[in-house]
């Protein structure tokens, strides 16, 4: 059956037509009238790549440095949340797939497995920890100290989320987390608070009533006073805070709308990513989420910048077709469309693609 499957769209619609309508529509779904959803992928059509031609690509090297450590493809996995609505062993599944494939697997706070779970699921593989801070600024440094001890080696602090966003369809259907699974990093109302819901989406009432809105950038330096993990800083689309984090001292900025989910009406990402690599130039890594489906888009994001990129709902799909086989036939699929991208365009290796192969669709209707 999975042989017919050849491309991340193909396991979409396999995933489309097999999730409970519950879990389907909270993976799926962006804030809003859903604009932003569909240009994240469609911007991609804005840049057109430049192949040349006769440059000895017979020996190719997929594999890039991130954060000093070595990926064996610059692909990655982007942090989402309850993952075994898509399959029972959820998170721990998509971890194993992402340390087979020799890359980087981020968990989110609010998984349905536990940090501990998921290190000892990939003992091998590079994990980094994506945090949300809660107004409990104990249960949150505790988190981080897990984390620490359990081996992930950067935090991925996400800075776009004071609020979850108005997604329409997890209104409609009151959505809750299913009763046998919980927020496993929690104990408590943190875990369980999930699972039931009065009114619209169970989620943003949990995270209206625990998530701190009153962040600020100052409190960067917060975490920055008790980890010596590097803050990779996830959410930014503005040159302005792009150099806010810079001056902070984090070690890398991940470009992302959030999957569309935040508001709607924002760039896509990849938009977004050339003011961003403008403003802080190599002074910190910069990485890229939101609408890749296909190895060209990643390589149009590395020729605009970015050092590495990372999946969301792809990784959900290979998930829903068949847990860490699914996930790998994903970042498989994503790799061979990558390699063929960079032979076919005389790249033997991630560096060569330079920023002269990819333009703006307008370099061509102006001549
Ligand atoms: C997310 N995203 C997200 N981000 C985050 O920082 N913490 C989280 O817990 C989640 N949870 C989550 C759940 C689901 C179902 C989705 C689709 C997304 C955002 C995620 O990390 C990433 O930015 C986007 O998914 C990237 O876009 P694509 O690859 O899904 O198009």
């Amino acid at each position: 059956m999975s042989d017919s499957l050849v491309c991340v769209k193909d396991f979409e619609k396999h995933a489309f037509s097999v999730l409970p309508r519950n879990a389907l529509d909270y993976y799926r779904s962006g804030a809003g009238a859903e604009e932003t959803l569909v240009h994240n992928r469609r911007a991609f059509s804005k840049f057109k790549i430049r192949p040349r031609c006769l440059r000895n690509v017979s020996r190719r090297d997929l594999s890039t440095m991130v954060l000093g450590q070595r990926v064996e493809i610059p692909v990655g996995i982007s942090p989402t949340a309850m993952q075994r609505m898509a399959h029972p062993e959820g998170e721990c599944a998509n971890a194993r797939a992402a340390q087979a494939m020799g890359t980087i697997y981020t968990l989110s706070t609010i998984a349905t497995s536990s940090i501990e779970e998921v290190a000892e699921a990939a003992p091998y593989g590079i994990k980094w920890f994506q945090l949300y801070i809660y107004k409990d600024r104990e249960v949150t440094k505790r988190l981080v100290e897990r984390a620490e001890k359990a081996g992930f080696k950067a935090l991925v602090l996400t800075v776009d989320t004071p609020m979850f966003g108005l997604r329409l369809a997890d209104i409609r259907n009151k959505f809750v987390l299913p009763p046998h699974l919980k927020f496993a990093n929690f104990m408590g109302d943190k875990a369980t608070g999930i699972n039931t819901t009065d009114t619209g989406s169970g989620l943003n009432n949990y995270v209206n009533r625990l998530f701190d809105q009153s962040l600020e950038w100052k409190d960067v330096k917060w975490l920055q006073s008790f980890t010596k993990l590097p803050i990779v800083v996830k959410g930014v689309l503005t040159a302005e805070d792009a150099l806010i984090a810079a001056d902070l001292g984090v070690a890398a900025i991940l470009v992302s709308n959030h999957g569309a989910r935040q508001v709607d009406g924002t760039p896509a990402s990849i938009e977004a990513l050339p003011e961003i690599v403008k403003a802080v130039g190599d002074r910190v890594e910069i990485y890229l989420d939101g609408g890749i489906t296909d190895g060209t888009d990643v390589y149009k994001a590395l020729a605009l910048g970015a050092k590495m990129v990372f999946i969301g709902r792809p990784a959900l799909w290979g998930l829903a077709h068949s847990g860490e086989e699914g996930v790998k036939k994903i970042l498989t699929i994503l790799k061979t469309e990558l390699d063929y991208a960079l032979a076919i365009t005389g790249c033997a290796t991630i560096k060569d693609i330079s920023k002269e192969m990819v333009v703006p669709q307008e370099y061509y209707s102006k001549l």
